[in-house]
């Protein structure tokens, strides 16, 4: 494999109808704001995920942004989500001037651990106007980011059962999670509202982009109206809100219908990867694999596993670097946000398990395009890496 181009860890595949259609926004002269490819996307991504509305947006940042403000979380509130996230989501509750509660994820699945959630919500609050408020910081709890990390659903149906319980709205993050279940039902489509994210890494891509679903009419027309400047009037420039330029353009709607139309062939590509991977280190004794849980369908978005039983001064970041000099590209987690500099001010959380997962995982190579040569080659040269340590 050596003198061969570098595997990256996971790159856009465009098999499908991207060109016809991104032609056909050029030589249409569709290519800006709006567009019969953004009304198609939407109702497809809808439709897909089973919702009754769908609002297109420049990205899975500003979607998350929006969702929140739309759902009412007020300035000066407490949204809780995992600490264990790429950083988007929890700045995206900065942005709504609210403030971050990091809690743990479990070890089994890696995502949010819903007895932590129980946990600070029955002994760090107290319950007013039907809330929770917060004692120590005497803010109210609103709102709570499931945040379905790697292509694994977390466990909604036991974070529904809290959330309803103590008035919660809850927002998923489904960004690394289109096209995987729980208990049978899309990720993004099990609450009040549901984010999607379409930058290059994720199953399917529009370049950059993403995607707000709900059922909630009110939801969906209140986020049209902020994404789009809030402007009031199709003649007029009257703006009832301070809006946002949210919108995903025509050309990268085009992009994301041709995707969707193929988004099984992604899924299948995935899951063969994923399979193959198992196999391949099933009984490893340094590599502990994720395990998906027997209510999940992950769409195995990234493929990721544990180091164990490491010699010392063989830490992930070694691993990574000598895989690269491989070239092979791979990914160690997010710094957890409770260590993350950009949000030191929150203060002090203590979460264990994320530390540990951060310490001892990686994400390997899993784009759809990945042929067996290059995944052989890529477990070849990983388990050379641990034996020769
Ligand atoms: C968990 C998570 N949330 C939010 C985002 C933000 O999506 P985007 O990059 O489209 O803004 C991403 C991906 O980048 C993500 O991985």
């Amino acid at each position: 494999m050596s003198g061969k181009s570098y595997i990256p860890l996971c790159e856009p595949h465009l098999g499908g109808r991207e060109w016809d259609y991104v032609k056909d926004c050029l030589d249409s002269g569709w290519v800006s704001s709006v567009g019969a490819y953004v009304d198609r996307f939407e109702s497809m991504l809808a439709d897909y995920t089973g919702t009754g509305h769908a609002v297109a947006c420049v990205n899975g940042t500003s979607a998350i942004h929006i969702a929140l403000l739309v759902s009412g979380v007020m300035p000066g509130d407490e949204v809780l989500i995992p600490t264990l996230t790429f950083i988007a989501p929890v700045n995206a509750i900065r942005y709504a001037g609210a403030w971050p509660v990091l809690l743990d994820v479990e070890s089994s699945h890696w995502q949010l651990d819903i007895s932590k959630v129980a946990h600070f919500l029955e002994q760090n609050c107290e319950i007013r106007d039907g809330m929770p408020w917060n004692r120590q910081t005497g803010r109210r709890v609103s709102a709570i980011i499931p945040v379905h990390i790697l292509g694994h659903p977390v466990d909604m149906m036991a974070l529904l059962a809290v959330a309803e319980k103590f008035g919660l709205k809850v927002i998923e993050d489904a960004t690394e999670s289109l096209g995987a279940f729980c208990h049978g039902r899309p990720v993004g489509a099990l609450a009040d509202i549901g984010c999607f994210s379409f930058n290059g890494n994720k199953l399917l891509t529009t370049g950059g982009g993403g995607m707000i679903v709900t059922n909630n009419q009110t939801y969906a027309k209140a986020a049209k109206h902020l994404t789009t400047q809030a402007k009031c009037s199709t003649t007029e420039f009257i703006h009832d809100q301070v809006g946002y330029n949210y919108r995903l353009t025509n050309v990268q709607a085009a992009m994301g219908c041709a995707q969707l139309e193929r988004i099984e062939y992604h899924l299948e590509a995935k899951k063969t990867i994923a399979e193959r991977y198992r196999k391949a280190f099933t009984g490893h004794l340094q590599i502990q694999l994720f395990e998906n849980a027997p209510w999940a369908k992950s769409c195995e978005w990234l493929f990721s596993l544990r180091f164990r039983h490491l010699p010392e001064g063989l830490t992930i970041s070694r691993i990574q670097q000598e895989l690269h000099a491989r070239g092979i590209g791979t990914r160690p987690l997010w710094q957890p946000m409770h260590l993350s500099p950009a949000h030191a001010d929150l203060g002090r959380f203590e979460c264990p398990v994320a530390d540990e997962l951060y310490a001892s995982a990686l994400s390997l190579p899993c784009s759809v395009g990945l042929t067996e040569n290059q995944q052989d080659y890529v477990v070849e040269s990983l388990s050379s890496i641990l034996a020769s340590s």
